[in-house]
């Protein structure tokens, strides 16, 4: 595979200019390939900080146009939508996810009225924005069940596929959850919209800030380690996508992406599909606090997002996309 010998060959000689550089770069990141995630709160005229997490932002609806917009003139491809929650509206079975008046219901009949499908909208399924005990499921004092969970998840689905979601995106790692989501939706008229599974979401400590973000922080009981996967394995990540993609998910995702670049690059050479990378919230945060504080240099931020690309990535959902141009300036 390696060829020549040093002195004839010199690898050093195409890395000494520029230009030559830029000619033989093998990864490159544009617009295209991130998804910018959002989210959003109740009331009016609120752009609101997190403080875990400098440079994202809470917006009201009245305020969504403003973010949008920059995404499509930028010419990111989809948005991720993500609600506040508070106290009041949360309870055990996280009925919110079924109100069609949500947060997420209205921002969705928003943004399709008004930019039709010049960009695409991603929503999570899983019902840990809406419950009291910040499980993704129906929470059975200890254990999150499986089967009675998947049926609230599968009208968690329909609901959002009906206000015009384009990518239902099931993020709480039910057994099972891909197949029955994908059957209803065909059943009720939605064959083209898209899954986009979260087939390989681990209990990770990098989803702390993102607790913050959509309000569960203070709520949950105990750990996710009953569904989400164990950071030490990796064949498993694979049977998880294997079992994914035969139930129809039309794209896969690993989560968090930085510690997981290996797991990235297996699945997309073992499958071949549409892989997305998700830069999850403590990525970011350590990322931008280490900036702020000047320990580390901005330009740390496009070295990680290369990363993802070069372990396999189609795109990369990053709180970073609505400012990659700048970015990409540095
Ligand atoms: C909800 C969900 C989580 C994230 C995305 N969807 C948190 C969790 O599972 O606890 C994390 C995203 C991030 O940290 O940026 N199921």
């Amino acid at each position: 595979m390696i060829t020549g010998k040093f002195p004839s060959l010199r690898l050093r000689r195409s890395r000494k200019n520029n230009w030559s550089r830029r000619l033989i770069e093998e990864n490159n990141l544009t617009a295209n390939d991130l998804i910018l995630p959002i989210f959003l709160i109740d009331g009016k005229n609120k752009k609101q900080s997190i403080s875990s997490m400098p440079g994202v932002y809470r917006y009201s609806l009245d305020k969504l146009n403003s973010i949008i917009d920059k995404a499509i003139k930028i010419k990111i491809p989809m948005v991720a939508l993500f609600p506040y929650t508070t106290k009041s509206k949360r309870n055990y079975l996280g009925s919110e996810a079924l109100n069609e008046n949500n947060l997420v219901c209205k921002a969705i009949q928003l943004i399709k009225k008004r930019y039709k499908n010049e960009i695409g909208i991603m929503c999570d399924v899983a019902l840990d924005p809406y419950t009291s005990h910040g499980h993704d499921g129906i929470f059975n004092s200890d254990y999150v069940l499986n089967d009675e969970t998947i049926n609230v998840l599968i009208n968690q689905a329909l609901l959002q596929a009906q206000m015009g979601c384009d990518v239902i995106a099931p993020s709480d790692m039910m057994d099972g959850r891909v197949g029955a989501i994908r059957k209803a939706l065909d059943k009720d008229g939605h064959k083209m919209t898209q899954i986009l599974s979260y087939a390989v979401k681990y209990a990770s400590s990098f989803y702390g800030p993102f607790r913050d973000a959509v309000g569960s922080k203070n709520f949950l009981i105990g750990d996710k380690k009953s569904y989400q996967m164990d950071f030490r394995n990796k064949n498993e990540a694979l049977r998880e996508v294997a079992l994914d993609i035969k139930e129809g998910a039309d794209m896969v995702m690993v989560k968090p992406g930085l510690p997981y670049l290996d797991i990235i690059k297996s699945v997309k050479e073992t499958f071949k599909i549409p892989v997305m990378a998700y830069q999850v919230s403590g990525e970011y945060s350590l990322l931008s606090n280490g900036i702020n504080k000047g320990f580390v240099d901005k330009k740390i931020i496009i070295e990680s997002l290369i990363s993802f690309k070069r372990a396999g990535a189609n795109a990369i959902i990053s709180y970073y996309a609505d400012r990659i141009n700048e970015i990409l300036k540095i």
